[in-house]
């Protein structure tokens, strides 16, 4: 049996109070789907969000925590502040992160523990850049990235993981199946080794140019558990869409 989908959302630096009627259009919609629905807006938004959201199943992430749980760390959140605000999980090691700010694996491994203590559930992102692919790489900076930014700790419930090839980002650049599928297979082998029973439930979704129209055949793909959504979750009915074919 797989496990239930996961289709989680990512706003970026993108939505101002009026987006928040796209967010209570999904919530109104959340609960029939077959799946489980996440909506990361900017942190501007999460508590308004989780607000509005109360009630409903769909749930309200962050795109980013810091590993501390205060101090002098001028304009950064930390992961228990977002539970305050309502946030239920965050996203931690976007490839938009790891190479803006460049976060190495292991602060991403901190953040991560930073979500576990204040009680939210982390989806980690891993994926390579075209060049790495270019060089035959892709399996292992995966492999790589997987490795060291999970704490030893990570359970099915409380760690999703999103491939998101750097090059497939924003692009309508969707890799073949076949490459969704080699990836996905060697990220479950190595979760199985490393966490057992927990790595061959944790959820992988695959994160880049996901579109209502691409997402069912992407989803057809083993050991796709559900998509991390940039662009396409923005308005409710594109986002929706994509929920609707999980
Ligand atoms: O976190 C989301 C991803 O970066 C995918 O973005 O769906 O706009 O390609 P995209």
């Amino acid at each position: 049996s797989r496990p239930r989908r996961l289709i989680a959302g990512n706003w970026k630096m993108n939505g101002t109070g009026e987006a928040l009627r796209e967010i209570e259009a999904m919530a109104a919609a959340a609960g029939d789907l077959a799946c489980d629905l996440v909506l990361c807006p900017p942190s501007t938004l999460v508590e308004r969000a989780a607000r509005l959201v109360r009630g409903t199943s769909l749930r309200i992430g962050a795109q980013d925590c810091h590993a501390q749980p205060a101090g002098a760390f001028t304009g950064d959140i930390s992961a228990e502040m977002l539970v305050e605000a309502g946030a239920s999980h965050v996203i931690v090691g976007h490839s938009e992160r790891r190479m803006a700010y460049a976060e190495a694996s292991a602060l991403v491994a901190a953040k991560t523990r930073a979500a576990y203590r204040a009680g939210l559930v982390a989806i980690i992102c891993v994926g390579e850049t075209e060049a790495e692919r270019d060089a035959g790489r892709a399996l292992g900076v995966v492999a790589e990235q997987l490795a060291g930014s999970l704490p030893d700790d990570a359970t099915a419930q409380n760690t999703a993981i999103a491939y998101e090839p750097v090059w497939a980002i924003g692009t309508g650049r969707v890799p073949a199946e076949e490459q969704i599928a080699e990836i996905h297979a060697a990220m479950r082998q190595g979760l199985l080794a490393r966490f057992s029973t927990a790595g061959a439930e944790m959820r992988l979704l695959y994160g880049g140019s996901v579109k209502a129209g691409n997402a069912a055949s992407i989803f057809a793909v083993p050991h796709v558990d559900g998509a991390l959504v940039g662009g396409a979750s923005l308005k409710a009915e594109d986002f929706l869409g994509i929920a609707r074919a999980a």
